[in-house]
């Protein structure tokens, strides 16, 4: 099909802009044409219209604009509802990055404009549109590892302002210490959006949250408030434990209070898949099932085996656990594909579909970081309320053809 481009106006021009946004909406995906952008700081936006051949305009302007179907907002997390509401209030549909906003009443509100004003509201991270996260769930809707009967998430790091010009200027300003960033929305969003494409809708949640240590210092001695405290007004930690619908239980652990670890996988009757990372496109998966190669001849026979093999043999087929890595069946496979979300958003405009990362998962994953606070406040299990439905998956390259990765999208 031939569509007529959406048109693009850019708010926020700030380090994902440059790195990635701007190259793929303006070189990647052809549905899009940016017309113009944005930013608080004017020279971030000059830079990005001389290097585009875009135009300069104000946040307003971009509002007005008639021209301009799609408001992309790039802004940090605090800038999030302002930028968006207003787009909304204009008739625009909205892309915001992640998270749709710093709390869950004020992700309420940005549904509820958007229903208002019925526009659509498309949220990051687009990650799992992704190659291995859509290859994961063909690999388990197809019954790879049986019924899937928990989900283990576990992503921690140490966030400490030992740099000497943190927060500084705008160039070092360092959003997950600030409201809407702290790591379970910045990483969270990740995990969340690919637990939720994969196993489907949450029904409760129980856990803890909030800071070890919300009061920090500036702890490098170049830096002029040194030894300083502020205050961290954003939760850095998560330990939430999740009953989706479907039965799967699963464990949500997130903080950037301890040091480095990574952990993602998803068991089930039949075996085990461990999962990529889920803030990149390509990525591998390990399955771990038993018997998945051939016996040799004559196992299972005692006479003649040493005492672990007839260990083994007896143990019947949970005796030989193999891995294996899966190849990859999806396209969004080269390094960063972000945007693809909004390309998406532009074909389902174009087409009168639903878009995939509809902002109903965005808000979903909202609720989830904010039922495990609530539970940690209440001592009780928070029982979720939006609903939340699986978006269509894409078509395998097997399907699509490996060469036709924007092509998938116009369905
Ligand atoms: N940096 C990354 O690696 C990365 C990766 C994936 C997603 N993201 C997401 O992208 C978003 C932006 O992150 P970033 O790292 O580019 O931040 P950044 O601070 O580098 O850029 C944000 C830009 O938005 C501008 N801005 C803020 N409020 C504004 C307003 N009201 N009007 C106009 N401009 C405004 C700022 O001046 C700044 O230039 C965040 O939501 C983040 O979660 C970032």
């Amino acid at each position: 099909m031939n569509h007529k481009k959406v048109k693009v106006g850019v708010i926020g021009c700030g380090t994902i802009c440059r790195s990635t946004y701007m190259p793929n909406m303006v070189n990647k995906f052809n549905i899009l044409d940016v017309v113009g952008c944005a930013d608080l700081i004017p020279e971030r936006a000059q830079a990005m219209a001389e290097q585009y051949g875009i135009k300069v305009m104000t946040n307003e302007e971009i509002y007005n604009d008639p021209e301009i179907e799609v408001v992309c907002n790039l802004t940090y997390p605090e800038s999030h509802f302002e930028v968006s509401s207003e787009a909304m209030k204009h008739g625009k549909h909205v892309y915001c990055e992640k998270m749709m906003a710093v709390d869950f009443s004020e992700a309420t509100e940005l549904m509820r404009l958007a229903k208002e004003n019925n526009v659509m509201f498309i949220t990051a991270p687009d990650t799992f549109l992704g190659a291995w996260e859509q290859s994961a769930r063909f690999y388990i809707d197809s019954g790879i590892i049986g019924t899937p009967v928990s989900v283990h998430a576990q992503h921690t790091c140490s966030y400490r302002p030992a740099n000497p010009i943190f927060d500084l200027s705008p160039d070092s300003f360092f959003f997950p210490l600030h409201p809407g960033g702290g790591l379970p929305f910045d990483w969270g969003g990740y995990y969340l959006h690919t637990m939720l494409n994969i196993l489907g809708r949450i029904t409760k949640v129980a856990g803890f949250g909030g800071n070890y240590e919300p009061n920090m210092k500036y702890t490098h001695p170049a830096h002029p408030k040194y030894g300083e405290n502020f205050f961290v007004d954003t939760p850095t930690s998560i330990f939430a434990a999740l009953e989706f619908e479907s039965g799967v239980h699963g464990t949500f652990h997130l903080t950037s209070e301890s040091y480095n670890s990574e952990f993602f996988e998803i068991t089930g009757t039949k075996g085990t898949l461990l999962l990529g990372n889920p803030n990149n496109f390509d990525g591998s998966m390990v399955l771990k099932r038993p018997n998945m190669k051939e016996k040799p001849r004559g196992m299972g026979v005692p006479g003649g085996q040493n005492g672990a093999q007839v260990a083994r043999s007896q143990l019947g087929e949970f005796a030989m656990p193999e891995e294996m890595v899966l190849p990859m069946l999806h396209g969004f496979n080269d390094g960063s594909c972000r945007g693809v979300g909004l390309a998406d958003m532009a074909y389902a405009l174009r087409n009168g579909r639903k878009p995939r990362a509809d902002a109903q998962i965005g808000y979903h994953a909202m609720e989830v970081i904010h039922g495990a606070m609530e539970s940690q406040k209440t001592g009780t299990t928070y029982v979720m309320t939006s609903p939340f439905e699986r978006p269509a998956p894409l078509a395998t390259t097997i399907a699509a053809g490996i060469t036709g990765q924007e092509a998938v999208l116009d369905d």
